[in-house]
């Protein structure tokens, strides 16, 4: 079966002064809807360089990424920006809410980013409600926990119906027992259907998910216990 988000052979090469090097060295991988994938590496290995050619946020050197069967980086700019707001939700990696507006007004930002009717009011408290933080709705980033931040970060990722959800170290610098109620959120996320691709550089996360990667050095491969 053709996957949702299918990465094919993808390389990105940087060059730092005289030296140039592969960031992600010719990744292959397949994302299938209903499907929670994790990708295990260290520090530096290539992960958010993967992620965001991924989401479309960064053109490889080589290689394709097929989103529903279409050659996004074959989409011109906005093209490109439309897909990504209707159907890619993206977590950064470390804190990424805007401090000006509240855990709210971050939660509905995508929404407003193009035209659309209906109740954004209603599904930014229900996204709210399920991730946990409800009660922060009118509070800042500034007043808020790490995991708070967290779970803000991933109801603004859902808050246009993706059909993958993407996100880079969901439980960087979280405890062991909001990384756990963390990744079940994840699980759950994608047994109603969405796609689900995380990075992370923590063990822990190993019992959640369909499958795991391990990257190293740019390179893709099934991660192996
Ligand atoms: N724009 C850039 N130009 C040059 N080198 C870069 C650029 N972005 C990243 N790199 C380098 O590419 C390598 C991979 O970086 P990347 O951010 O993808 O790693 P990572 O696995 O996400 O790391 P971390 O776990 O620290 O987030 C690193 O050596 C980094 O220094
Ligand atoms: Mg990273």
């Amino acid at each position: 079966m053709m996957g949702l988000l299918e990465l094919n052979e993808l390389t990105k090469e940087y060059k730092r002064g005289e030296r140039s090097f592969n960031a992600v060295n010719r990744a292959s991988l397949s994302v299938a809807p209903g499907y929670f994938i994790s990708i295990l590496g260290r520090r530096g290995r290539g992960k958010t360089t993967l992620l965001n050619m991924g989401a479309g946020l960064l053109k490889p050197t080589a290689g394709a990424v097929f989103f529903e069967g279409r050659d996004i980086y074959g989409l011109n700019d906005k093209d490109i920006s439309f897909l990504r707001n209707k159907k890619i939700g993206y977590v950064p990696q470390g804190q990424s809410l805007l401090s000006n507006f509240t855990v709210f007004d971050n939660v509905c930002i995508p929404w407003f980013l193009f035209k659309r009717e209906g109740d954004i009011e209603g599904r930014a408290f229900i996204l709210l409600e399920k991730v946990g933080i409800s009660h922060l709705a009118a509070s800042y980033p500034k007043e808020l926990s790490g995991g708070e931040m967290r779970r803000a970060a991933i109801a603004r990722s859902l808050i246009n119906e993706p059909r993958l959800l993407i996100a880079d170290e969901p439980t960087g610098d979280l405890d062991a027992q909001t990384t756990a109620e963390i990744m079940k959120l994840f699980s759950a996320i994608a047994a109603g259907g969405t796609a689900v691709l995380i990075v992370t550089h923590e063990l822990d996360t190993l019992n959640y998910g369909n499958k795991t990667y391990a990257m190293d050095a740019g390179n893709l491969l099934p991660h192996t216990a």
